[in-house]
């Protein structure tokens, strides 16, 4: 950075969103097949109806390299144009190269620098927060922020603590610096807390080195304690979401939508009657979509957008939580115009398709 750079103040916006879900459909009846459970549990306990998930040699990469040129149409640039790509994931394809470099490398971002974050759920928060402060200081201008995950790969299709809840997909958002423009990024919070990490863990299959004692065995799958992690979303959640307001000098009331973490429609409902929120400011798809993890979020705003329920100007609370644990809040004015003309009017027309049928 330059030291003109250092003088110069600059807004920081969300221009462009994008998704991206695999095809295949795997309902709650499909899942009788393989646990002993019911479509009515699974609803009325979590509020999903089905998940998408991939299948044969999809990947991560995937996934997340269409949610970026879905985000980059939405934003109306070019993938040369950024310089900075943040992949939020806990489910890469590979330990190395990272996401992020698959991502750059398959959009033409040249010039781009750029990193994952292993933060599971609330990987798509502090990845958006993270990309503010690059852009704040002046050090780029144009970023690209990815959640992106893929759990139906390590989720046991045999556990049905789990496998009834996560799902795979990825979302992706444009933030860019203006200077000396507003800043559309009103304020943020982000926590960790690893004393209850083991509420939620992944471990990977590796082996030591053959020549020292072996490693004790560890599940390779999801493991949870489910009504731990219940606990902890409604705790700490509407906290978070009190703090930032005050931080920004804001009234829940002013708030238009709250884009949080699909987890659990029951978690939402918490949230609700614990702030006070009427429950349809909540944005929610996780009936279709499930729980995909760092790129809920993005994903759920992407719908709400696209069926024209989220409108710019508006002001949007995002709060991702999960795995660590780890929890984030941040705030923004909805300004992005999107370039998505056609997209959205085909959209809306399906829409409005399956409401008259
Ligand atoms: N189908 C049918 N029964 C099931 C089941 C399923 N898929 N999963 C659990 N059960 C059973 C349990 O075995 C238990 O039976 P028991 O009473 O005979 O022992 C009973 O249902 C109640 O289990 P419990 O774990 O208390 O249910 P719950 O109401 O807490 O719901 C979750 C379980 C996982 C849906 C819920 O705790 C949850 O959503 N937690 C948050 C998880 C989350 O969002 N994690 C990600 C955070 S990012």
């Amino acid at each position: 950075m330059t030291h003109s750079q250092q003088n110069k103040t600059y807004g920081i916006s969300m221009i462009g969103i994008g998704a991206c879900v695999p095809e295949s459909v795997v309902t709650n009846d499909d899942l009788t097949k393989l646990v002993d459970t019911s479509d009515e549990w699974v609803r009325t306990r979590t509020g999903i109806r089905q998940r998408q998930v991939v299948s044969g040699d999809e990947t991560v990469a995937d996934l997340a390299i269409a949610a970026a040129k879905d985000a980059l149409a939405s934003a109306g640039i070019s993938g040369e144009e950024i310089e900075l790509i943040i992949v939020g994931t806990s489910t890469p394809d590979t330990i190395y190269p990272a996401v992020s470099c698959q991502v750059q490398h398959a959009i033409g971002a040249k010039n781009a620098a750029g990193f994952d974050m292993a933060l599971a759920c609330s990987g798509f928060v502090y990845g958006t927060v993270t990309a503010q402060q690059f852009l704040k200081n002046g050090m780029y201008k144009k970023a690209l922020v990815i959640g992106a995950d893929i759990h139906s790969r390590f989720v046991d299709w045999y556990d049905r603590n789990t496998c009834v809840l996560f799902a795979d997909g990825a979302g992706a958002a444009v933030l860019v610096a203006e200077e000396g423009a507003e800043d559309n990024f009103l304020a943020s919070d982000l926590h960790i807390d690893g004393s209850k990490g083991g509420e939620l863990t992944l471990y990977n299959e590796t082996e030591n080195c053959p020549l020292v004692a072996p490693r004790s065995s560890a599940s390779p799958h999801v493991s949870m304690n489910g009504r731990e992690m219940f606990k902890f979303a409604v705790g700490v959640v509407p906290k978070s979401i009190k703090a930032t307001l005050e931080r920004a000098g804001i009234e829940l009331e002013d708030v238009d939508h709250l884009v949080l973490h699909q987890a659990n429609i029951r978690i939402m409902q918490a949230m609700s009657e614990k702030l006070n929120i009427p429950p349809e400011k909540m944005i929610t798809n996780l009936e279709h979509i499930g729980n995909t993890s760092a790129a809920s979020i993005p994903i759920a705003l992407n719908e709400a957008v696209l069926k024209g329920e989220v409108k710019p100007g508006e002001l949007l609370v995002f709060c991702g939580f999960g795995a660590g644990v780890a929890w984030g809040t941040t705030i923004l004015r909805w300004t992005c115009v999107d370039h998505r003309t056609e997209k959205m009017a085909t959209f809306q027309k399906s829409l409005a398709n399956a409401h008259n049928s």
